[in-house]
């Protein structure tokens, strides 16, 4: 077999057998296939796409590159859940804790920030000391006695993933349904959870832009899950705007915090809805009956008494966390309303600021971000904080414009 014949086969939008994925894909693993050539793979994959076959034999060949974990000895209900990503989806964080109060057990593997979506990972990172790399053993102890516990993919978990994830992070092959389903879809079975909720978000902020990719999403995940028995539910959701009001590491977790202190927005919302739906798979109760239980974790604190747990578990110091000290307050130019808040932009401007990588080696500042001042819907005033940019000392100062055209105000 040869890496150039099957990068020219996939650039003609020809089908590609099992053996010539995994031909390909383990090279690149075990560093026979350099990154350049991966690269013209992937950017092949995303411009001519991967069938349905093509797409269930590499989840199978990024399975198959670690090991699946043994959840046996885990008491309780195991179910998982993942974001197909967006701009501010900070949700992990707060439903891990929530499902955790109420009795369930998540061992959660997330990834690093990807495209112009944050990543789980990074964001936990941004909490001194928290460790993501934590031993297969010490994962699941923690996951039984704390119901909940977050690591990335590693030498033994999806190594696969860990290093197509971070190459696509850097050659803007992040944007092919195929290689999110993959990705997801594996680090999911390889998780052990018979019970997997997907959030499939779609639009300006989200890794898939249409409504009808989102439903083909779902359904190549429910047929993955199929292959491997598991039940697999997926919850589609517009994000033409940013999930919640922080943007950025640190703020972004920092949001989530309030979140289970009982600050109300769309995201607290959102993260309601997909706890009950983990509750109803995993206690096999009524979805009516979960949202209750969902709503007592928050309102009783017993959701945050379980963050607080979990984050210390992992090594983490939340009155550690820092933003920037340089706050750029965005001025509206006018009197109006506020009828837009472009996620697409607003990721842009995250990334004008410093909050994403460019390359594989980046190191990123995790205190860098946007907090929206403003909502969808708002009277606003000339002069009104519409946001707050954290950044660096020396900051671009073309990000001032590029803030305000984040939003768009109907003029009074
Ligand atoms: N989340 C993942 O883990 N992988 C993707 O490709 C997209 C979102």
């Amino acid at each position: 077999m040869n890496i150039l014949n099957i990068i020219d086969k996939k650039r003609l939008n020809k089908h590609l057998e099992y053996e010539e994925l995994d031909y390909a894909f383990n090279g690149y693993l075990n560093k026979n296939i350099p990154d350049y050539q991966m690269s013209a793979l992937l950017m092949a994959i995303c411009i001519n796409k991967i069938d349905d076959k093509e797409i269930l034999d590499l989840t199978d060949i990024f399975i198959k590159s670690g090991q699946v974990l043994d959840v046996s000895a885990i008491n309780g209900p195991l179910v998982d859940k993942h974001s197909t990503g967006g701009v501010g989806d900070k949700t992990t964080m707060i439903i891990g804790p929530i499902i955790a109060a109420c009795g369930l057990k998540m061992a959660k593997m997330s990834g690093r920030g990807l495209g112009l979506t944050g990543g789980t990972i990074d964001k936990l990172e941004s909490i001194p000391g928290f460790n993501v790399n934590l031993s297969i053993e010490d994962f699941l102890h923690q996951v039984d006695n704390i119901g909940f516990a977050t690591i990335a993919q590693n030498e033994n978990l999806v190594p696969m993933d860990k290093k197509v994830y971070a190459l696509r992070d850097a050659t803007a092959t992040c944007e092919s349904l195929g290689l999110i389903a993959v990705s997801i879809m594996s680090k999911k079975i390889a998780s052990g959870s018979k019970n997997i909720l997907i959030d499939v978000k779609y639009g300006k902020g989200a890794l898939i832009k249409s409504k009808d990719d989102a439903y083909l999403f779902s359904q190549i995940a429910e047929k993955i899950g199929q292959k491997y028995n598991c039940k697999v539910k997926c919850i589609i959701d517009n994000m033409d705007m940013p999930l919640g009001d922080n943007i950025g590491n640190s703020l972004e977790v920092l949001e989530a915090i309030d979140i289970l202190n009982g600050k109300n927005n769309y995201l607290k919302d959102l993260c309601l809805k997909l706890a009950a739906t983990l509750i109803s798979m995993g206690k096999d109760i009524n979805y009516d009956e979960a949202y209750k239980l969902a709503q007592e974790a928050i309102d009783n604190k017993k959701a945050y008494e379980k963050f607080q747990e979990f984050v210390k578990a992992q090594g983490g110091d939340i009155t550690k966390i820092r933003v920037s000290p340089y706050k750029v307050m965005v001025k509206s130019l006018k009197n109006g309303q506020i009828v837009n808040i472009d996620a697409h932009k607003i990721a842009q401007l995250a990334r004008a600021i410093g909050c994403f990588r460019e390359t594989k080696e980046d190191k990123i500042d995790y205190s860098l971000g946007i907090v929206l001042n403003k909502r969808l819907n708002d009277k606003v005033k000339k002069d009104d904080i519409l946001c707050e940019l954290y950044v660096k000392e020396n900051y671009n100062k073309n990000i001032y414009d590029q803030a305000i055209n984040c939003f768009e105000i109907k003029e009074d």
